[in-house]
């Protein structure tokens, strides 16, 4: 099938390039003239694994594109994603115009029947937004060409995209047309092999499933950084608690573990935009509207803990802390509402330095901070600890799991540290004489507040 796909972004790229590589010809468009002679070249602008070698392959076999020339790559198409980004607005509600810039396109290029799919999370009644857009277009140069707008969501994770894109645990497609949905199914066939893994709906309620799983998601973390939160007060230990209620299949294991709060592109966002859309609508979000304010203040919460082991914010002027970790999780070099940058933000107002390392995101720090005196960027995590005086540790890169906590206590000045991912027992940490300061771990919480 011929496939265009516009948004070279983590949605866009890694879609187009799992088509490709079951056998679909696919044509990336983009604004971005630079981005697209990287591509073109085999630059991938995002770290995530597996995709580079799977671009280049799908790229020398000629079944994967990249243009900035919209017109040629709508004319060929049967099938044309929307996979442009859709950042926030003042008011948290999604900003459009870049979905709607492209069904524009899409308009004044099409020549031939095609389905239009809605790939990007955009609130609920995009799809007739986008259809209306195409069919001014279309009405303004009396084109008369069917067309079908789908809501086809994609549940990627940063990570762990390739896979998930190319073992989808569901496919949604929300379409009104059968022949729409047949469309799609062909299309996907490849990735729908041993049990159907496609659930066809209405527009509506597809475009509502997609912001209902990231608003679940970031509920079930909300609500243990709550649970951590309250263990952390009367002295229980929230990993203790989590093991007791996983176990439970109705809770399950996912998305239960607390930590230093939730941050990327999807769930600050959706969790908001969804809030927006309730709001419009002339419904009080209350929940959604609590699982972002615990958020916020989970964010802060590693530093409030540094606070207390020092005693006061103003014990940390002049102070080195050595961060491990910058990206929003590990295997991904993004940094969008990365916790990180609280923590970062919060020391150096403080008064505090910072050497910080994580395996991908140097060059993404950089570019997000510049240069400036109280953050240098080190190459390894034994770098980061040099003339530290204490270490956070805020991303669970599976390479800071394991460290030797007698080097760690050696290294650090002032024997303590603050794990914003719970990634090591207390005991253990204490036993090489540090203190330990984690999230909802109440007893070593009380022993590392001298108590
Ligand atoms: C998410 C959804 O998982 C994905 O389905 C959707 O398509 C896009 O949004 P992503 O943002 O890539 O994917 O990351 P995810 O792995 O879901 O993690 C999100 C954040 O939640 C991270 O900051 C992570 O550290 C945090 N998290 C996750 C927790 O704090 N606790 C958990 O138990 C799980």
């Amino acid at each position: 099938m011929h496939v265009a796909i516009f948004g070279t972004g983590y949605v866009g790229l890694v879609s187009g390039t799992c088509l490709a590589e079951v056998g679909h010809h696919v044509v990336c468009v983009d604004v971005d003239r630079d981005k697209i002679e990287g591509l073109d070249r085999g630059v991938i602008p995002i770290y995530e694994p597996g995709l580079e070698p799977m671009v280049r392959s799908n790229h020398a076999a000629g079944r994967l594109e990249f243009t900035i020339d919209a017109a040629k790559a709508v004319a060929g198409a049967e099938v044309i994603f929307i996979a442009v980004g859709t950042p926030p607005d003042e008011d948290g509600s999604a900003d459009l115009q870049y979905v709607l810039a492209v069904a524009r396109t899409i308009g004044r290029h099409l020549l031939a029947p095609a389905v239009v799919v809605d790939k990007s999370t955009v609130p609920v009644g995009t799809a007739d937004r986008v259809r209306e857009t195409i069919a001014a277009e279309l009405a303004a140069r009396d084109a008369d060409i069917a067309f079908d707008v789908v809501s086809n969501p994609e549940f990627l994770k940063e990570g762990a995209a390739v896979e998930d894109c190319m073992r989808p645990d569901r496919i949604v497609i929300g379409s009104s047309q059968p022949a729409s949905i047949e469309k799609l199914r062909k299309l996907y066939a490849p990735f729908n092999r041993n049990h159907d893994r496609i659930v066809a709906m209405d527009v509506r309620s597809a475009e509502l499933t997609k912001y209902a799983a990231n608003a679940m998601l970031a509920t079930k973390i909300s609500f243990m950084n709550e649970i951590a939160n309250i263990a952390e007060q009367v002295g229980a230990d929230v990993e203790q608690v989590r093991k007791g209620i996983g176990s439970d299949p109705r809770i399950g294991w996912h998305f239960i573990y607390p930590g230093a709060g939730y941050g990327g592109s999807c769930f600050p966002k959706d969790v908001q935009a969804l809030a927006r859309t309730a709001a419009q609508h002339g419904h009080e979000p209350i929940l959604l509207n609590a699982v972002e304010a615990v958020n916020e203040r989970q964010k802060a919460h590693l530093f409030d803990l540094v606070v207390r082991h020092y005693g006061a914010a103003e014990a940390l002027r002049g102070k080195t802390i050595a961060l491990w970790g910058l990206a929003f999780k590990p295997d991904t070099d993004d940094m969008r509402e990365a916790s990180s940058r609280r923590l970062l933000q919060l020391l150096w107002d403080a008064g505090a330095r910072v050497r910080a390392f994580d395996p991908e995101a140097r060059d993404e720090a950089r570019r997000i901070f510049g240069q400036r005196d109280d953050l240098v960027l080190c190459d390894s995590a034994e770098e980061a600890l040099q003339g530290a005086d204490a270490l956070a540790v805020v991303t669970e890169w599976k390479q800071f799991r394991s460290p030797d906590f007698g080097q760690l206590r050696q290294a650090l000045r002032d024997a303590v540290v603050f794990d914003g991912r719970n990634l090591y027992e207390p005991a253990d940490v204490e036993a090489a004489g540090l203190a330990y300061w984690a999230i909802g771990r109440g007893r070593s919480i009380l022993r590392g507040n001298g108590r």
